[in-house]
């Protein structure tokens, strides 16, 4: 029987809105057949990236573009190069709040750049939500469960496409 695929979902977070959507993301991944597990990033490391096939980040944003006080420390550390991901596959989630104008969603960016510079390989477009976005609660949820469901399904199928074994002559 073929192991699973190890998905790794990080999650920085302050109020929990990226815990809920990590947790979702989780669901249709485990759906999916693959075995996924939210980690919060104050309790992530190079061990936690180095048992993952795959990674899913997912931040919000705070400060002033900057990540919440969970994704500090980590955020340094790959930045300094202490998390080797080299050639590691990753998939973007972001939220923030338009209304913060030139910091919009600056938090995942700032991830992203590190995690392309310590050799991470981006996969897909960022699935990324905005605060100043709501519509009523009932239809925001719903709306949120589709927007997350085909982005997983889009990133499953770019990762399916990634660690494919490449055909021999
Ligand atoms: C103090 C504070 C600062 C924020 N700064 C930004 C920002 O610079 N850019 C942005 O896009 N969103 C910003 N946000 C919005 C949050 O990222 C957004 O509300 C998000 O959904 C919160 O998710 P969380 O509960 O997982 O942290 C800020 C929110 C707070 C409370």
């Amino acid at each position: 029987m073929s192991e699973r695929i190890r998905i790794a979902i990080l999650v920085g977070s302050t109020k929990g809105r990226a815990t809920a959507v990590a947790t979702a993301v989780a669901a249709e991944l485990t759906a999916r057949g693959r075995a996924a597990a939210v980690v919060p990033l104050d309790r992530a490391d190079a061990a936690t990236v180095a048992a993952a096939d795959a990674l899913v980040l997912c931040t919000s944003t705070f400060g002033s573009g900057g990540v919440p006080a969970n994704a500090v420390e980590f955020l340094a550390r790959l930045e300094a190069g202490d998390i080797p991901c080299a050639d590691v596959p990753v998939g973007w989630i972001g939220l923030g709040d338009r209304s913060f104008r030139d910091t919009y969603n600056g938090g995942w960016r700032r991830f992203e750049r590190a995690f392309r510079v310590a050799g991470a390989v981006g996969l897909g477009e960022p699935l990324l939500f905005d605060a100043a976005d709501a519509l009523l609660p009932a239809a925001d949820d719903a709306r949120r469960a589709a927007r997350i469901a085909e982005w997983t399904g889009s990133f499953d199928a770019a990762l399916a496409a990634r660690l494919a074994p490449t055909p021999r002559r």
